[in-house]
């Protein structure tokens, strides 16, 4: 485990030598640019990092990451990177990837007061709200959270869907499809929470734009 700021410089030279032996090309193919197929909406927590999870190289995943991965239709930084995969990268495929043990949900199901971070968790909170007979009938506490992780991947899978310039792709052909997919910590593997969407029809009306 890196701790140092001197581990991560050498580990990068490291990496340089290693990816060199392998791949003498690698280096000056990928300075030519970008061509992802996936963009990754993920959570910042440290341990589920898009590419090494995935066992994709660089140059494979476009990626934003934020507490809990979010969807927040208000996050200019956020939907510039979907704006920028969608209409420039034209990626085929969305990745909304939660966690299991996520810390920002788990907060976000407490009462605890947690300053600044308040804010950002009251989007989660939000999705208890939405789901909130479902989640209060379940007595076990980490059954509770767990379901409230895959049920967050969902409800971003579907603020994703509600975002025009998604739509607006949707009507020139069948692209992009967004999937929500949930990371165990405990065994490492993703499972994909069958919630694929490639068109606004599941949407309730008022989400629905007009082709333009
Ligand atoms: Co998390």
């Amino acid at each position: 485990m890196a701790e140092t700021i001197k581990d991560l410089i050498n580990g990068n030279v490291s990496w340089v030598n290693n990816t060199l032996k392998h791949n003498p090309n690698f280096f000056n193919k990928l300075a030519t640019g970008q061509s992802p197929q996936f963009l990754w909406i993920g959570c910042s927590d440290s341990r589920v990092p898009a590419t090494e999870i995935t066992n994709a190289l660089p140059g494979s995943i476009f990626v934003q990451r934020n507490i809990a991965n979010m969807v927040v239709h208000t996050d200019s930084n956020l939907l510039s990177v979907v704006n920028y995969a969608v209409k420039v990268l034209k990626v085929k495929h969305i990745i909304v990837c939660g966690h299991y043990g996520c810390g920002g949900v788990q907060a976000a199901m407490s009462n605890e007061n947690f300053g600044f971070l308040d804010n950002w968790l009251m989007h989660i909170k939000d999705v208890y709200r939405l789901h909130e007979k479902e989640l209060d009938e379940i007595k076990d506490e980490k059954k509770k959270l767990d379901r409230y992780v895959e049920l967050n991947i969902q409800e971003q899978v579907t603020n994703l869907a509600k975002v025009s310039f998604i739509q607006q792709e949707w009507n020139n052909g069948e692209f992009p499809h967004i999937h929500g997919w949930v990371y165990s910590l405990k065994d490492g593997l993703i499972k994909d929470l069958g919630v694929s969407v490639n068109n606004n029809d599941a949407l309730e009306q008022v989400y629905q734009y007009n082709e333009k």
